[in-house]
């Protein structure tokens, strides 16, 4: 970018050109020889020898230089870390908080005194600009460890009831190297777990400088352990059989091989994944801080955000306003070396990005997108980096790949719209859900559009603003799970009662195999009539397949048959449920009524349900009325919440009110187990109605009338038609069809281990969030187990607002 000759003084007063204000590079080039540019991973405290010896260069995208080797990790090597970490993790869970708060206060402000090393390290390894690295990404590292040394103080009184999972495994992507580590190590510890963090392959180095000053900083050895290598090394992690937590950021292909690959392992997983998020303009909008707003939203470190405002949607009135300003900011942009102080964009991280953002560009043009580049786009000199011109494509088609595909690049497309219901439609036309901005002066339309659009953060009148105490993550195939925050906390944590449970055991019984069924099934007339029905959008009906099965009681006695309900039932069932958005709409208050009312029908019919339990399960007289009794308490339980298990409004540190609203999942699944099976049955399903989703539930298939009978209970309780369907049958049979339904956007499995292990490798397509219970047994009548803050938290996913004030 920079001319050679120096410009004389009059020259420059002329051409007013910015000169080269180049960072240096010394510290960080002092701290690559110190280390005789390689290294090894960091595991136990100090850096090891990789067992295999391979390794490869990490270079600077700006010119290709190589900054250093480093390892390539093996199995040997991810097993050595894992097993420090094991080993580490009982000395630091035997700390006090106050200890472990101290480590993260020291783990911070070791960031903060070395912040200028790390700073141009990730400017060298990432080819970001210094002005980004130096005033954002450590910045908010720094802050992250403060903030998470407060979580690590108030955990016990904070989370009381909670317990740290153990060794955590970390993977994640080039494009926020340190940040990311950040986001991911300071919750982990201050929960009171070891981690084996594995950077990416691009971008090592500040990831293992950090590793260092943690050592440096008395951070115990083995606390923290760090991997390089890339995809293998990664994978290779993932496999071990040391870990209880997984977390990863970066591409949604590789989110869903990490799911399979945890399927049925007990771990917790939380995945961040890409996105393709809106920008939505409306006509009252300050359209000259609008278009400050896309330069932060998609030219920010070079497009490469999974959160990058990369769909620009204006409203028609002003589109060609936008589009005139934007183009005028766009040509004052300045792309070049990372180091010079005076940049806006830097360079693409690798070849292979740069590739595949000059294919989608193709792309978009072949499709008949106009696009736009600066005057300066072609010109500049790169010397060898990987640069990619700022671009802007109008005219782009909703449905075309540019507008639908992750570019993870400068590369911004833009679209019209009418009327805010259409900006809506549009914004949330799209697989992702990660983040929003809408701009607007318009307070109250701000506010109608925010809670509308599916994805984990609404910027409103900003964008890609961030906060250690707001928590961040998505909506859909973006991924699920938060960081940051006290709902990023959670994500290290575990119910203590959990480990106490017992194995499930299947009741003897339950859905007979083809076979029996045959016999088993009669079409008659008579027979219908003895045959309860299924419970679709507010009815009765029969089954597609036209099929019962016969409930046998405790002693044998043929009780009636239930519905064999199938795949198509359930997929009936979705509809229903989809279709139901009434209860969603509904206010907390109007819930809290219904589920009042139906407690109290319920109550009404106590004896006659309490004769079928006795029936079914042979339970004693007294027990099966206390099952009753503590069904009808659960729905008080969650009547009471419906109103009260509320959001939060973060104390960010910017003028700007951060609002935490638990939104309800949408359509939810649930599969219940056998034992309590109408006191399990309203534990599972009455906290996900509380907190306003329809629910496609399955009720045990072995003594499935306890939820059968609910029918004229939930008719009278005003409960409108969709919220709640129920579909009897074959739990693992129907659970995997649900698990692969697209429409369910979470899924609830208590059942056996193997059923378990389907629903969460079943779901590993569509991303849905899965909570089973991997063939773990809970006894329901123990208000800590069966009941709780933990199930409303799973019956919700955290949006956070941001609406920033002052003038
Ligand atoms: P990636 O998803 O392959 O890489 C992310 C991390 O996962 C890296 O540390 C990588 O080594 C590791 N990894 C790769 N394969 C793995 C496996 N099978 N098991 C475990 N770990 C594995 O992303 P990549 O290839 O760097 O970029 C590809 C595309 O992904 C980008 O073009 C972009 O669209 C998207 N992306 C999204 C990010 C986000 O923040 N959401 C971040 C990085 C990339
Ligand atoms: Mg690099």
């Amino acid at each position: 970018m920079s001319s050679t000759a120096t410009p004389s003084v009059k020259a420059i007063f002329e051409s007013m050109e910015y000169g080269p204000a180049p960072e240096s590079a010394e510290l960080a080039q002092a701290w690559l020889m110190r280390h005789e540019r390689s290294f090894g991973h960091f595991v136990g405290g100090r850096f090891v020898d990789p067992v295999d010896g391979e390794r490869f260069a990490t270079t600077h995208p700006g010119d290709g230089a190589e900054l250093a080797q480093v390892a390539q990790g093996g199995a040997a090597d991810v097993d050595a870390a894992v097993r420090a970490a094991q080993e580490a993790l009982p000395a630091w869970q035997a700390l006090t908080p106050f200890a472990r708060s101290r480590h993260l206060y020291a783990l911070a402000r070791h960031v903060q005194k070395h912040a200028r090393l790390l700073a141009v390290l990730e400017a060298l390894d990432n080819g970001k600009t210094l002005r980004e690295t130096r005033d954002i990404d450590i910045p908010l590292v720094a802050r992250h460890f403060y903030h998470h040394a407060g979580w690590a103080q108030l955990r016990d009184s904070e989370f009381a009831g909670y317990e740290p999972v153990g060794v955590c495994g970390q993977i994640i992507p080039w494009n926020f190297p340190l940040l990311m580590l950040a986001w991911k190590v300071a919750p982990a510890l201050a929960a009171g777990n070891t981690v084996v963090l594995k950077p990416a392959e691009f971008t090592p180095l500040t990831a293992l400088a950090f590793a260092e000053m943690a050592a440096e900083a008395g951070l115990p050895e083995g606390v923290l352990n760090v991997v390089t290598g890339d995809g293998r090394t990664g994978a290779a992690l993932v496999a071990h059989e040391g870990l209880a937590k997984v977390a990863f950021t970066g591409s949604t292909e590789v989110g869903r091989i990490i799911r399979q690959a945890t399927a049925g392992r007990g771990l917790k997983l939380s995945l961040e994944l890409g996105g393709k998020s809106p920008f939505i303009v409306f006509d009252d909008a300050d359209l000259d801080s609008a278009v400050e707003g896309v330069v932060d939203a998609i030219w920010f470190n070079q497009g490469e955000v999974c959160c990058a405002g990369s769909r620009l949607l204006v409203q028609e009135s002003v589109a060609a306003a936008v589009e005139e300003k934007l183009r005028a900011r766009m040509e004052t942009l300045r792309e070049g070396p990372s180091l010079d102080k005076a940049m806006d964009i830097g360079a693409i991280i690798a070849p292979v990005q740069l590739d595949k953002i000059t294919r989608l560009v193709e792309q978009c043009k072949a499709e008949g997108g106009r696009c736009y580049q600066p005057s300066w786009a072609q010109s500049v000199t790169r010397d060898g980096g990987l640069y990619f011109p700022p671009t802007l494509f109008s005219e782009v088609a909703p449905s075309s790949a540019a507008a639908q595909e992750e570019i993870f690049g400068p590369v911004i497309v833009s679209m019209t719209f009418r009327t805010p219901a259409e900006a809506v439609e549009l914004a949330n036309n799209t697989r992702y859900g990660l983040a929003a901005s809408v701009w607007t002066e318009n307070v109250n339309l701000a506010l109608d559009v925010a809670p509308k659009l599916e994805a984990g953060v609404v910027w409103v009148n900003c964008t890609n603003v961030f906060d250690a105490a707001s928590g961040f993550g998505g909506y859909r195939e973006s991924g699920y799970g938060r960081e940051g925050g006290r709902e990023g906390m959670y994500e290290y944590l575990k119910p203590s009662w959990e480990a106490r449970l017992e194995p499930y055991r299947e009741a003897p019984g339950g859905v007979p195999d083809g076979a029996a069924l045959g016999a088993g099934a009669p079409g008659g007339e008579e027979a219908i009539d003895r045959t309860a029905k299924l419970y679709i959008g507010g009815k009765q009906t029969r089954p597609d397949g036209a099929y019962s099965y016969p409930v046998l009681g405790a002693d044998g006695v043929h009780l009636g048959e239930a519905p064999l309900g199938n795949r198509k039932d359930v997929r009936n069932a979705v509809e229903a449920a989809r279709k139901g958005t009434a209860w969603t709409k509904a206010t907390a208050h109007n819930r809290a009524q219904v589920l009042y009312y139906l407690a109290e029908n319920l109550d009404a019919r106590a004896g006659e349900f309490g004769a079928r339990l006795r029936a079914m399960t042979g339970a004693r007289k007294a027990d099966a009325e206390r099952e009753v009794a503590a069904s009808v308490q659960r729905l008080f339980t969650y009547a009471a919440h419906a109103d009260k298990y509320d959001g939060a409004v973060h104390a960010t540190p910017l003028r700007n009110v951060t609002l935490a609203m638990p939104e309800p999942w949408g359509v939810m699944a649930v599969v219940c187990p056998d034992e309590a099976p109408l006191l399990a049955f309203v534990s599972l399903v009455a906290p996900a109605l509380a907190m306003g989703n329809r629910v496609v539930s399955v009720p045990s298939p072995r003594w499935p009338l306890a939820a059968t009978d609910l029918y004229q209970v939930l008719d009278t309780s005003d409960l409108p038609a969709g919220a709640l369907n129920i579909v009897t049958g074959d739990r693992d049979e129907l659970a995997a069809v649900l698990a692969k339904h697209a429409d369910v956007a979470a899924m609830w499995y208590v059942g056996s281990a193997e059923g378990s292990t389907a629903v969460e490798r079943e779901s590993a397509d569509n991303l849905k969030a899965t909570w089973v219970n991997f063939g773990d047994r809970r006894d329901w009548f123990d208000p800590e187990q069966g009941e709780g803050r933990e199930y409303l938290r799973r019956a919700t996913h955290v949006k956070n607002i941001w609406v920033p004030y002052g003038e």
